[in-house]
């Protein structure tokens, strides 16, 4: 169901790679609440995914930009600029990437050119869209971005590798570059910890099932999927949010404050 929560609302949507990302399903909920959108995604990614068929359902613009390169954020946003012909009220960074996670590297045996791209891509990439938004204006008056974050910034899951610091960077990013932005110009940023979501970034991680498994049994609402999550980040593009920001949001079904669920107990006495 729609509520028209976004209408004639203009954003950027970066990390639509197939139909199970998140970024997919939020684009698709954007448009289904007025918005009008551009997409993107790394070069590569572009390629192996199935964007342009996003793009024709959300009749968006496909905007290539490697999130580790200033050139290519400045176009995207130049682009994005003359496209709409002024600023955007939303952006999502839906972007993780760790190829030590990838290869199985231990995390105390990590490659260190590998975890600083870990960094990059998955924590300093927001920064880095941040600032470039900031210096070329092109975020409006009370403006919302949006990241997508994991409870593995606060707690150990020891196969979240690498991805566990790049969490923890992105969300102190968040809080240092939400004060500036709000300051400024009112724009809010904020980043949702989600449930873990079977997508290509998601299945990624070691034990991935036995992980979802546990969670879903650890939640007492259990997981949230990517469509609940596209709808929470809904909300916080509109402006039903707008004191929101600096904040980590957990959309998780319980399991951040949950210490044991019953679930779990019945299992362990099996
Ligand atoms: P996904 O694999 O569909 O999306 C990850 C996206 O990052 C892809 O579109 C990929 O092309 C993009 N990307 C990678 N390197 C890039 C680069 N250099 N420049 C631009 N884009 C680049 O997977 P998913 O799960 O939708 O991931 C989206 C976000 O959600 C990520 O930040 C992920 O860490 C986060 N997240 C995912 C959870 C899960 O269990 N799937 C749980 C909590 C957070």
């Amino acid at each position: 169901m729609a509520y028209n929560l976004l209408k004639g609302k203009k954003g950027i949507i970066f990390g639509a790679l197939d139909e199970k990302s998140i970024a997919w399903k939020t684009a698709l909920r954007c448009v289904e609440e007025g918005a009008e959108i551009v997409l993107t995604n790394a070069p590569i990614a572009m390629r192996l995914g199935e964007i342009n068929r996003l793009a024709e359902l959300c009749n968006a613009p496909v905007i290539p930009a490697d999130v580790t390169s200033m050139d290519d954020l400045e176009n995207l946003f130049s682009k994005t600029l003359e496209h709409f012909g002024g600023g955007v009220d939303f952006i999502l960074h839906s972007v993780g990437m760790s190829m030590n996670l990838r290869k199985g590297n231990p995390y105390t045996d990590t490659n260190y050119d590998l975890m600083h791209k870990s960094l990059d891509i998955s924590a300093m990439s927001l920064h880095r869209v941040l600032q470039t938004a900031m210096k070329m204006d092109a975020i409006n008056e009370w403006g919302s971005v949006v990241a997508l974050s994991y409870i593995a910034a606060q707690r150990v899951f020891p196969d979240y590798n690498d991805m566990a610091d790049a969490k923890s960077m992105l969300e102190s990013i968040t809080r240092n570059f939400g004060y500036q932005y709000a300051v400024k110009k009112h724009v809010r940023v904020n980043t949702i910890s989600q449930s873990p979501t079977r997508t290509t970034a998601g299945s990624g991680v070691k034990g991935f099932e036995g992980f979802i498994k546990f969670a879903e049994k650890q939640s007492p609402l259990g997981n949230a999927s990517a469509d609940q999550c596209a709808d929470y980040t809904v909300t916080l593009f509109s402006d039903l949010t707008k004191m929101v920001t600096m904040q980590n949001l957990f959309h998780d079904g319980g399991f951040s404050f949950t210490g044991i669920s019953h679930a779990v107990i019945d299992q362990m006495e099996m």
